[in-house]
């Protein structure tokens, strides 16, 4: 009798803490509890793939928007610091790729008024979010684009390439980057943010692509890292150019 009650209360104990845990954790990038968050994504299942990504929909963009775009997330995002670290010119042509609910590229559209940021991301959903957003916020200068797993299906070559949370959800990466080189501009810059191990917010760990990964990965897709940022309380932020031929 003593023992079980013993058992009972360790149990709710823990019950407690990882009850803390989950909710520190879900104010980031946590899959939601939706019934789409379970269906097929892309032909593939939900989950860890073969192809070394964390696939799970974004579908129903406005609920995602109060995750994304929470007023909270600016104090450890500094998205307007990581804006000025990037130092482009107004007519700079931007992908943000992953681009979600827009929170980078409605910020990144203010900097560069005489050039353009293409918001692409793979999620219909968000492309149809991002659209809206544009035109809610006038926004001219952003196009929202239907991105596939192989690609960002860029129109023109850019300058900037920025992922912000998105590197883990991309599949066969050393493909996908060599091939994504062409879409740079030769002096052209690959930027990554992205959660590193010990951050509280972000994706369930296994699903984390630790930096030292990231850099194996893009040299081998031709990719040199040249600059590190660590203003960040909770993630890299790195930047990358094409090794030259
Ligand atoms: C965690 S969200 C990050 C959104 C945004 N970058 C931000 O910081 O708020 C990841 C986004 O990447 C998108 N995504 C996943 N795989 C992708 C791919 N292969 N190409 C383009 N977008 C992708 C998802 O649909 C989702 O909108």
């Amino acid at each position: 009798m003593i023992k079980n009650t013993i058992v009972a209360l360790l149990l709710i104990g823990s019950g407690s803490v990882f009850a803390a845990q989950t909710a520190t954790t879900a104010s980031a990038e946590q899959p939601m509890k939706h019934k789409d968050m379970n269906a097929h994504h892309m032909g593939k299942h939900q989950g860890k793939n073969s192809d070394g990504a964390y696939h799970h929909r974004f579908n129903d963009a406005e609920a995602w928007a109060k995750k994304f775009d929470q007023p909270e997330r600016d104090a450890w995002q500094k998205p307007e610091q990581i804006i000025d670290a990037l130092t482009l010119p107004p007519n700079a042509l931007v992908a943000d790729v992953g681009a979600g609910t827009g929170y980078f590229s409605v910020r990144i559209a203010k900097r560069v008024l005489e050039g353009k940021v293409f918001a692409a991301d793979i999620e219909p959903d968000m492309v149809r979010y991002l659209g809206e957003r544009a035109k809610r916020e006038n926004l001219t200068n952003i196009t929202p684009v239907q991105a596939s797993a192989e690609s960002p299906n860029l129109a023109e070559p850019v300058d900037v390439m920025l992922f912000v949370d998105a590197y883990h959800h991309i599949g066969n990466r050393v493909a996908y980057f060599s091939n994504l080189a062409a879409s740079l501009n030769a002096d052209g810059r690959l930027v990554l943010v992205d959660f590193n191990m010990e951050s509280p917010n972000g994706p369930p760990k296994e699903h984390l692509v630790s930096l030292e990964k990231v850099t194996e990965e893009l040299k081998a897709a031709g990719y040199k890292l040249v600059q590190t940022h660590d203003f960040l309380p909770q993630q890299y932020f790195v930047v990358f150019q094409k090794i030259a031929p």
